[in-house]
């Protein structure tokens, strides 16, 4: 039985996370921008997947490789601004299909946002989102950024691959 970790992000937390628990585990991991990376290959997946406007960025790949990821995700942790809610729970509600989802356990973590790595287009996209957004600490951190990216939360997920390859030594 084989592992592997596949992860969508774009500034780098996602990808720090996907990191971590590669090292954690001795899983390999893959962009899945890279084309080699085929998760056919492997026998368990573990998703990572930053929210870009209250959605899974993975969610366009997921749909595409349905069929390959089907019986294989045992894990998804999702990267964000917000914390564990239901309200992101509806977010990757909508982002996936549902025969994804109910396979998968979902931890959410917490993501970075420094605006001097965004473009203009977006900095004036979140400062206009900052204004309506009706929560005052979500909209300063859309307004002034944050990072809430702490290796430690890595811990569940450690724990169930840890669980996966040990019933894979036993079976
Ligand atoms: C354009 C943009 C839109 C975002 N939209 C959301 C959002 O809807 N909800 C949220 O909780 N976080 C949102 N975030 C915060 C990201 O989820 C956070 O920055 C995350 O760490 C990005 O992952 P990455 O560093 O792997 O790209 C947004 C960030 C950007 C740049």
């Amino acid at each position: 039985m084989k592992g592997a970790i596949f992860f969508s992000g774009k500034y780098g937390s996602t990808e720090q996370y996907a990191n971590w628990i590669s090292k954690a585990t001795g899983l390999p991991v893959f962009d899945i921008k890279d084309d080699r990376a085929d998760p056919a290959g492997y026998d368990y997946l573990v998703l990572g997947s930053s929210i870009i406007y209250m959605k899974l960025s993975m969610r366009k790949w997921a749909k595409e490789n349905l069929s390959k990821l089907n019986g294989r995700s045992k894990i998804l942790f999702s990267v964000s601004g917000a914390g564990p809610s239901d309200k992101l729970e509806r977010w990757v509600a909508k982002s996936f299909p549902p025969v994804l989802l109910s396979q998968m356990e979902h931890v959410a973590l917490g993501g970075k946002l420094d605006h001097s790595k965004v473009n203009w287009l977006i900095r004036l996209i979140l400062w206009i989102g900052s204004l309506i957004n009706p929560d005052p600490a979500a909209s300063k951190e859309e307004r002034y950024g944050f990072d809430h990216v702490d290796k430690n939360s890595i811990e569940p997920i450690v724990k169930m691959i840890h669980e996966l390859q040990a019933s894979e030594v036993s079976a």
